[in-house]
């Protein structure tokens, strides 16, 4: 009996000790819904993205990829689950998460648009080439972690000389297949696309046109970024503190022989052209 109350005291003591390290700041909340998402695509700088736009203070970002509306397992855990995934905010922040899968993911949008069909939604895209070759170095890095082998590049992309249609990395880049689902919910309004290779090229204009299209006070500055040499990146300045994104953003890309690069600007031409006109925006893409 001493035994069980000396036990039942000292658990009580540590889950006191436990929740109170972990309870949030005054006022900050997890009772708000994302009013933002960004929805990809993958490899095309999300991150990134994600972690600029939360230099705003109107803004409080979710840290992990929270896979709710693509994963069946998520989603059957209902909104509250969802909810349980969301940062801690002000009253007056808007939150944000970033699940690059949900652009490729045909289910998404609708369910997306039943939990709210307000929602703002952020798309960032690279030339879809310089995405694939993304795609494949992240997948390389992964199996070496794992300590298995990965085909070269030449052997994926192509096939008894061809384009290898097979390759999944390639239809993710096909972005007028996925932004036709996109928009048989939401309409352009809804939707801002970024321009990856410009946000790395020089984030304060791309990220100034991200406050406007989210109604946020002019708040991101030239102050917030610095170019690292090291990195060949721009880094954040966030209240003084420096950062820059992991090592595993920013990886050097295989080299691909010109003959095949050629053979995947052609092959993505048409489908560019495609995506252009139904965005009403043309990007620099080769
Ligand atoms: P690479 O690693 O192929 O260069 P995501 O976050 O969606 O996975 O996208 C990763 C890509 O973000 C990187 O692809 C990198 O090019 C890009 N990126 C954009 N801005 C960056 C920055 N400031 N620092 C590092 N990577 C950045």
């Amino acid at each position: 009996q001493y035994t069980s109350f000396v036990l039942v005291t000292c658990s009580a003591t540590l889950t006191t000790c436990f929740r109170s390290s972990l309870l949030p700041p005054p006022l900050r909340l997890r009772t708000r819904l994302p009013q933002i998402i960004i929805i990809g695509v993958r490899k095309g700088g999300t991150r990134a993205l994600i972690e600029m736009l939360s230099l705003h203070s109107s803004v409080a970002a979710a840290q992990n990829e929270v896979h709710f509306f693509d994963w069946e397992s998520h989603y059957q855990k209902g909104i509250p689950w969802y909810l349980s995934q969301m940062p801690y905010a002000y009253p007056d922040q808007l939150t944000v998460e970033k699940t690059p899968a949900y652009f490729t993911s045909g289910k998404v949008p609708k369910r997306i648009y039943d939990m709210n069909p307000d929602i703002k939604l952020l798309l960032i895209l690279r030339d879809p080439t310089e995405r694939v070759l993304s795609d494949y170095t992240q997948v390389f890095y992964n199996r070496l972690q794992k300590h298995k082998r990965y085909q070269p590049i030449e052997y994926v992309l192509v096939k008894d000389g061809d384009i290898n249609l097979g390759y999944k990395a390639l239809n993710r880049s096909l972005y007028y297949v996925h932004m036709q689902n996109w928009l048989q919910y939401f309409p352009m309004d809804s939707i801002h696309v970024v321009d990856g290779d410009e946000l790395i090229r020089d984030p304060l204009p791309e990220m100034k046109r991200v406050e406007r299209f989210l109604k946020l006070a002019p708040q991101i500055n030239a102050s917030n970024f610095y170019f690292n040499k090291t990195k060949g990146f721009y880094c954040l300045r966030d209240h003084g503190k420096e950062r820059c994104l992991h090592d595993s953003k920013g990886r050097a890309h295989p080299h691909v022989a010109p003959a095949i690069l050629q053979k995947l600007y052609k092959f993505f031409h048409e489908p560019n052209q495609k995506f252009f006109q139904m965005v009403g925006r043309t990007f620099n893409w080769k």
